[in-house]
């Protein structure tokens, strides 16, 4: 058996990119309209900054207007609550984003629930994921929306696949099986209390997982020829001799929640870690600020 095909997030994202700003010097050259993204960073978090940094680069790169707001680790939550409520009012801005984790002392839900609907580009709102769930015009989860844009690109038509998501998280795994039902798959959920894990893995066409559990997923719990995205980013000491000659601790690298060596000698096609689903969540934050920014201003949206 040949291994899978690697599904190049990288190079999809910077296609995806790539469309999204010329987009954006149409929105600007045919109705005068420059969308702005915001995104908040309340305190230190090292990956926070890492990702919010990246996101803005990103936005501007894209042509639109980027505006970061980073408060201190001891912000309340009344003035991140303020801070929100003057992001909803402000025109200039279509998107805000409010990076997660938050501190201990906000409450996390009352943030998400504060950001207009309209403008709620990370798809969080309750109102986006009950548009979601019903087939209405949701604003979609970043992560979900590249997963499916991969998916649809490896496969054209998902319809009839059995598609397994491992993980119930609001942000992954819960829209990530609304968006496979939306495309006639026939969809389960598994998580850590699922029994019989390893079997409903080998019966599904297409695999997402999206647990946090590095490298939890085995190859022999893939179905032969089948399409599997990894949303898994953990760290791990580098244990790959090659790579780490000297055996140094210190020495770390990205895996996925799935087993990628042996994996990929099973699968059809499958992302890898780093350079699969990552890319991709930034590319579509990036396509949903012009979606909410078209909306907002009655102009017709750009096809997904
Ligand atoms: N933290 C990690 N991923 C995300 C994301 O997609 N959106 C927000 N707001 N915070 C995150």
């Amino acid at each position: 058996m040949t291994d899978a095909t690697i599904i190049d997030g990288k190079a999809f994202a910077a296609r995806v990119r790539e469309t999204v700003g010329q987009q954006v010097a149409a929105l600007k050259n045919q109705h005068g309209l420059t969308p702005g993204l915001a995104v908040v960073l309340v305190g230190e978090d090292p990956a926070s900054e890492v990702y919010v940094r990246n996101k803005g680069k990103a936005t501007a790169e894209s042509g639109m207007a980027s505006f970061e707001h980073k408060l201190p680790a001891d912000t309340s939550e009344a003035d991140l609550l303020a801070l929100v409520a003057q992001l909803n009012a402000d025109p200039a801005v279509h998107g805000i984003l409010v990076q997660l984790p938050l501190p201990d002392q906000i409450n996390e839900a009352a943030v998400l629930d504060t950001i207009d609907p309209a403008k709620d580009v990370d798809g969080f709102h309750v109102i986006n994921a009950g548009r979601l769930a019903t087939g209405g015009d949701a604003l979609v989860p970043c992560t979900p929306r590249g997963c499916l844009m991969m998916l649809k690109e490896t496969l054209g038509d998902l319809s009839g696949k059995r598609a397994l998501v491992l993980g119930r998280s609001n942000i992954v795994g819960k829209p990530m099986a609304q968006l496979l039902l939306g495309e006639n798959c026939t969809v389960t959920i598994a998580h850590s209390r699922t029994a019989d894990l390893a079997d409903e893995c080998r019966r599904a066409d297409i695999l997402v997982a999206a647990v946090g559990r590095e490298r939890m997923v085995p190859g022999d719990w893939v179905k032969p020829g089948a399409t599997v995205i990894d949303v898994g980013i953990n760290r791990v000491p580098e244990d790959r001799p090659a790579k780490n000659p000297d055996n140094d601790p210190s020495k770390m690298r990205l895996v996925g929640d799935v087993d990628f060596d042996s994996a990929v000698k099973v699968a059809g096609a499958i992302t890898p870690v780093p350079g699969g689903v990552g890319p991709m969540t930034i590319a579509c934050l990036l396509a949903n600020t012009v979606t909410a920014a078209c909306r907002q201003h009655g102009v017709p949206e750009p096809k997904a």
